[in-house]
């Protein structure tokens, strides 16, 4: 007897060119290099060049993922985007990326659930292939969040960048008695009632326009880390591990604080725990997938290690994914 799994076959991440130091950043509202790496761990972001969208950053990560696996877009089915800032308000970033890879066939769509959405997005894929509805996924994390952004407004402007990450999911047939592979238990939740807490206050049916960023700070960060621990233990109890087993811990990379605390309350060695904030600041759905390509490029993640995405946001929404790599 065999089983269906879904394995992550390769990983990519892609940043944009340029670069916005906490220095440069200081020049344009009152902020210090001090205080942003302090409260936050970032050093610096990068930023989407004028005419360079969300579907083109998401292109480059989904090329490098392809790459990592040795697949071609003929071998891709399904394409799912996760984005808080698609190129249009329609037609889905996803299906512009499958016109610029140039592809005619499989099925596309993006999928919004703010900073949670990879995770989300890597659980919908996986039960898209595991009811037979497509065989080989691009799940990608693109943001160019930089353009939901008040650049006069320094409680959220120092804290964001754009990015993209990608992996590419393919279904397998494991034997039985086979050692396990692929991904074991995802957690999502959300809960509307939090949704004034961090939003962007327009959109096509309210204002007609964008909108800018608001966040209260201090009360998301004050939900995070239990939020977080509470999906990591639900995926870990679905699955039948406990923390000690964990190889690798890849978080949702918006604050270096949340990060070590979500760490330290699930009694996690650091040297587990994956932190690229510094480099890219939050890119919202890009940045667990940026992590995750940071770690397997460098060689930390391996093949048969058990590793546990998480991510929580706007909503809010917060998901785990545990895997066996
Ligand atoms: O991806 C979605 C998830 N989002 C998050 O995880 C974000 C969660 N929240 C956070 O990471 C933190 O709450 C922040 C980094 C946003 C803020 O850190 P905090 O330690 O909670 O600071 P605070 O908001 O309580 O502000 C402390 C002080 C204030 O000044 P006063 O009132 O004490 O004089 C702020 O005005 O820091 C001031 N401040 C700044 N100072 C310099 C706020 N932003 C800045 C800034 N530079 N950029």
């Amino acid at each position: 007897m065999t089983k269906t799994r879904t394995i992550i076959r390769g990983v990519g991440g892609y940043l944009p060119e340029r670069v916005l130091t906490n220095a440069e950043l200081a020049t344009m509202v009152d902020t210090s290099d001090e205080w942003i790496q302090q409260r936050v761990g970032i050093k610096e972001r990068h930023i989407a060049a004028e005419g360079q969208f969300t579907s083109d950053l998401a292109v480059e990560a989904a090329k490098r993922a392809m790459t990592a696996a040795g697949v071609t877009p003929d071998d891709i089915d399904l394409i799912v985007v996760a984005t808080t800032t698609p190129d249009y308000t329609f037609p889905a970033a996803a299906t512009l990326v499958q016109m610029k890879l140039g592809m005619h066939h499989g099925m596309a769509f993006d999928l919004q659930a703010v900073c949670s959405g990879f995770v989300y997005a890597v659980a919908t894929a996986d039960s898209y292939i595991k009811n037979g509805l497509a065989t080989r996924a691009l799940v990608i994390g693109a943001e160019t969040f930089s353009r939901l952004l008040d650049w006069n407004d320094r409680t959220t402007c120092v804290l964001f960048g754009d990015g993209a990450g990608a992996v590419v999911l393919e279904k397998i047939e494991l034997d039985d008695d086979a050692p396990e592979q692929g991904i074991l238990a995802s957690a999502l939740r959300s809960d509307g009632h939090h949704w004034e807490k961090l939003y962007v206050d327009g959109g096509p049916s309210t204002t007609g326009t964008t909108g800018h960023v608001h966040m209260q700070g201090p009360e998301v960060f004050r939900h995070a880390v239990g939020k977080i621990t509470d999906v990591v233990y639900a995926a870990l109890e679905e699955a039948g591990y406990t923390v000690e087993d964990l190889d690798w811990f890849v978080p949702h990379q918006a604050n270096k604080r949340i990060i070590e605390g979500a760490g330290a309350k699930l009694g996690l060695p650091p040297e587990k725990v994956i932190m690229t904030v510094d480099i890219h600041a939050n890119t919202s759905a890009a940045s667990v997938p940026l992590a995750l390509s940071a770690a397997v490029a460098d060689g930390r993640i391996k093949k048969g290690d058990l590793v546990m995405l998480e991510a929580m946001g706007g909503g809010f929404t917060w998901g785990a994914s545990l895997i066996r790599w």
